[in-house]
């Protein structure tokens, strides 16, 4: 079996120049303009081109965009000020702080100060208990990017037996809610998991995402799986790859989605949508 490889950066400027339409369309309804502010915290290089990145994609579909970067010694009381600042600025429609935020900061505390009406990554508590309940509003981006992947491709997962490989909070946990509300049966592993490869060789779809370079071999996985990579490693070659090892992997899933060019154009795209939703549910209507 050859895998179908899904191809991210395709839906993700698909879905990217509805944004910039709608966004063109509220202009010539005399609507405002989306704005969307990102702190950065520290010195972080990944983070730094990540919030690059989220400029130029703001650009690029017509939404206002303000970094603000702060040292790693910034008091954590000044970070709140800031925080409220914008939950206050009628400009400013969501709020991201980039993860990982430095190790002296309190990261649960600073993200619960983010309204969350304003709270575009979905990681306040109120958005998270939400998607529990089966009713989301503002969703994890990675999470969310994923989803928008399987219905573009119409893959039908309900019923199917789902392995989330990788417990964090932005993106293990709040997709194995999404894949949960979406009718998946949902096993989470993490680093205290034993014996993984019993969960491996049983799930039809696998979303991994643990930071190590080419990990899930395709001798592991079950003929014609959906494998879903959020892994982004760079290798001391500078070869960007992800946590699945591909052209194994490649032979013997149904689906899969390759490193760069899969997931990670998605979970941008996610952001952008997220900013309108917050605009067209919370500022244009006010009545939720
Ligand atoms: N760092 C890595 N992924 C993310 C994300 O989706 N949101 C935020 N805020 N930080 C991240």
């Amino acid at each position: 079996m050859i895998a179908k490889i899904i191809n991210g950066l395709k839906i993700a400027k698909k879905i990217q120049k509805k944004i910039k339409k709608k966004i063109n369309e509220r202009k010539k309804n005399g609507l405002f303009r989306p704005g969307l502010a990102v702190i950065l915290i520290g010195k972080n290089k990944s983070s730094k081109i990540y919030v690059k990145n989220k400029k130029i994609a703001c650009k690029k579909v017509g939404l206002n965009s303000k970094i603000c970067k702060l040292y790693e010694s910034t008091p954590e009381k000044k970070i709140i000020n800031i925080i409220q600042d914008f939950n206050k600025n009628p400009k400013i429609h969501g709020i991201l702080i980039q993860l990982p935020l430095p190790k002296n900061l309190n990261t649960p505390k600073i993200l619960r100060k983010i309204s969350y009406k304003k709270d575009v990554d979905g990681f306040h508590p109120f958005n998270t208990g939400l998607l529990c309940q089966r009713n989301p509003r503002l969703r994890a981006c990675t999470p969310l990017g994923i989803m928008n992947l399987l219905k573009e491709y119409k893959i039908n997962i309900k019923g199917l037996n789902a392995l989330i490989i990788g417990a964090s909070n932005i993106v293990g946990r709040p997709m194995m809610l999404e894949l949960l509300l979406a009718g998946c049966t949902t096993t989470i592993t993490h680093r205290f998991t034993k014996n993984l490869n019993t969960y491996i060789k049983h799930a039809d779809l696998i979303v991994i995402a643990i930071g190590q370079p080419n990990f899930l071999h395709g001798t592991w996985i079950k003929k014609g799986a959906i494998i879903i990579d959020v892994g982004i490693n760079r290798l001391k070659n500078g070869n960007i790859v992800g946590d699945v090892e591909f052209n194994s992997s490649y032979l013997k899933a149904s689906y899969i989605t390759p490193v760069p060019g899969g997931v990670g154009p998605m979970t941008v795209t996610s952001l952008l949508q997220n900013t309108l939703y917050i605009c067209e549910n919370y500022y244009d209507k006010k009545n939720l």
